[in-house]
């Protein structure tokens, strides 16, 4: 792979209040782009000025929605260095929406270093408060300027940087989603596990029902029988149900989310018993009636670990548990979040540090 060129910006933008981020509103001053074309592969990496895209009106993009993403963090510690978590597991990832979508395969190891230059120039932007750090959002849009329906044979790989607080204004206070039980997000054989933007656009319309009814999140049924739980909007799924966690098990139309996965290793490492399976709304109503379930929780990386205190089913509101945040998830968010933060070691080899 060639070298990643760099060109500083002549006028860099003033920095946001670190105080009032919200998510990914605010973007940082510089960053990382990289063409391909079929027979010459990914070629002109290179970090610019954070700047407007000028494409082609037919740019396959815009008409079938070639296009995947992605989306990680870099932490600031407390002596200031800065640091990112599993980025590896991200362009893995990444690999495995490209092999769906018919976009070219990346190299996974280019990828972390490009991002590690990118932030390492934009270092100024990773926010220094509790809770904030720096979005990062890697994407591949098709670019051939054509409109019959085939796989690009161009595209281009953009790196963008959002200084960003928490994704829910909640913070970690409890959320209330929805049962969605008319539209569906995904179904086997579809683009469920991919990080499509397509999957996003397909979500509008249950997501705004829900905040119309007051609701933080969707919360997607099975798009079979619709009958079986998925995930939520931007994050996966996980309960405690008489002492067990349970989560839905990954059979093709849920994101493999890299929080799920990290979270589901310390419950395993701190030996309580989960099961990675298929959870229907019955059993879990039934369960919430008897009293049995004790927390519900989202994971994800916008999202981190955040606590459920009210589900809705065809219009019945269930609280969840007293409807504050479980011991189980405040303990899974501590553990996870010093780590990302650099306040506790990590000894799971999760930690990337950029060159400080
Ligand atoms: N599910 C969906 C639909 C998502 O958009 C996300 C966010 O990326 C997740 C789950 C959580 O995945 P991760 O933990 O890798 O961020
Ligand atoms: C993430 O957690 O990284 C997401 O992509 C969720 C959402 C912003 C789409």
């Amino acid at each position: 792979m060639e070298a990643i060129t760099i060109t500083r910006t002549a006028s860099p933008k003033e920095k946001p209040d670190f105080s009032t981020l919200g998510f990914g509103k605010h973007f940082s001053d510089h960053m990382f782009l990289m063409n391909y074309e079929t027979g010459r592969g990914w070629f002109n990496p290179r970090i610019v000025p954070y700047g407007p895209f000028q494409l082609e009106p037919s740019s396959m993009v815009f008409h079938y929605a070639q296009e995947i993403f992605e989306g990680l963090k870099a932490y600031r510690t407390k002596d200031g260095t800065i640091q990112l978590f599993r980025p590896e597991e991200n362009f893995k990832r990444m690999n495995k929406s490209a092999e769906r979508m018919c976009i070219p395969q990346l190299d996974v190891d280019f990828c972390v270093e490009a991002t590690k230059a990118l932030v390492s120039v934009d270092r100024d932007w990773v926010p220094d408060l509790e809770a904030t750090s720096l979005y990062i959002r890697p994407f591949i849009i098709a670019t051939d300027a054509a409109v019959g329906v085939h796989a690009s044979h161009t595209y281009l790989f953009c790196i963008i940087l959002s200084p960003s607080g928490c994704y829910y204004p909640e913070g970690l206070n409890p959320v209330k989603i929805i049962i969605e039980d008319e539209d569906v997000r995904a179904v086997k054989g579809g683009t469920g596990f991919t990080k499509c933007g397509g999957n996003y656009a397909g979500s509008l319309r249950a997501g705004e029902r829900a905040a119309a009814k007051g609701y933080s999140q969707v919360l997607w049924l099975d798009g079979v029988e619709r009958k079986y739980i998925e995930e939520v909007g931007a994050m996966n799924i996980m309960f405690k149900i008489d002492g067990t966690v349970i989560t839905p098990a990954l059979l093709g139309s849920v994101l493999p989310g890299i929080t799920r996965k990290s979270v589901l290793e310390i419950v395993r490492e701190w030996g309580i018993p989960l099961e990675e399976r298929a959870l229907s709304v019955d059993e879990l109503l039934a369960a919430l009636k008897a009293g049995k379930v004790e927390e519900v929780w989202g994971t994800g990386t916008a999202a981190v670990v955040s606590p459920v205190g009210e589900i809705s089913y065809k219009g019945e509101k269930y609280q969840i548990a007293d409807g504050g945040i479980g011991q189980l998830t405040q303990k899974l968010y501590d553990e996870l979040t010093a780590v990302q933060w650099g306040d506790k070691p990590d000894t799971r080899n999760w930690i990337i540090p950029i060159d400080n």
